[in-house]
């Protein structure tokens, strides 16, 4: 495969066209580490294929139709061209992060059940909370879709936790992005890693994000445990 002209470049990832492949995209994993919409921002060596890796792997894993055709070099990662749906999809398993805030709990808190949420994926509104009914009336899916991207989060979420719980972790919540071939046809796209993810011990130690949001040092280590274990799970 022969990358040609950019398409994009993101605070984590560049997206590249593919020579003679218009079907297919060449996405490249960049080092750089952002969070809350951009304002804090740090990166650390190995991070691109850490997650390059972590992606791949829950990619190949899961039984949920997605992107991922292959990876390429160190952090590249070859996928079907999607035409992305405008929405964060995330699913909660403990209360944490903004959710958590919002109504002033503790991280962690147990939930009755899984949690789906949406959010309109719009950096200069700072990603707001949507109602399905936003998401359909305002145009950016249909009940239909809206339908079938929540059973695939929620399947996602069973798969993702029962491996995670293999080797002692605990999926906290995850973000999922969708997008639709030039066919129509709806697959998971984007990425799923550590950027992506809150995944703590069962001791309740953090090893995602969180470590860099909240300064509690060894990001990289934390990334590096998610991928070891979950490898080692498979
Ligand atoms: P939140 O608690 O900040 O709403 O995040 C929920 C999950 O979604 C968490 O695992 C981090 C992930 N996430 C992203 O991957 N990208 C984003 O832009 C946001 C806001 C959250």
């Amino acid at each position: 495969m022969q990358k040609s002209d950019l398409i994009y470049e993101g605070k984590c990832k560049k997206i590249f066209k593919v020579e003679g492949a218009s079907d297919k995209v060449w996405m490249e994993f960049k080092d750089n580490l952002t969070a809350y919409n951009n304002k804090k921002k740090s990166s650390f060596t190995g991070k691109g294929r850490l997650n390059r890796d972590t992606s791949s792997l829950l990619f190949q894993y899961l039984s949920v139709s997605n992107h991922w055709v292959k990876d390429q070099g160190e952090t590249g990662m070859i996928t079907q061209s999607l035409s992305m749906i405008p929405l964060e999809v995330v699913v909660r398993n403990r209360l944490a992060g903004s959710t958590a805030k919002k109504f002033q709990k503790k991280d962690g808190t147990p939930l009755s059940s899984p949690l789906f949420e949406l959010y309109y994926k719009d950096e200069s509104l700072g990603d707001p909370f949507i109602s399905s009914e936003q998401a359909v009336v305002l145009g950016w899916s249909s009940i239909e879709e809206i339908d079938q991207i929540k059973t695939m989060a929620l399947l996602v979420n069973e798969e993702f936790s029962a491996l995670c719980s293999k080797v002692n972790l605990e999926l906290i919540d995850f973000k999922l992005e969708f997008g639709k071939t030039s066919k129509g046809e709806l697959l998971l796209g984007d990425e799923i890693s550590a950027d992506s993810c809150r995944i703590w011990t069962t001791k309740g130690k953090r090893l995602d994000k969180d470590r860099f949001r909240l300064d509690l040092g060894n990001v990289k280590e934390g990334y590096q445990e998610i991928y070891e274990k979950l490898k080692s799970a498979i």
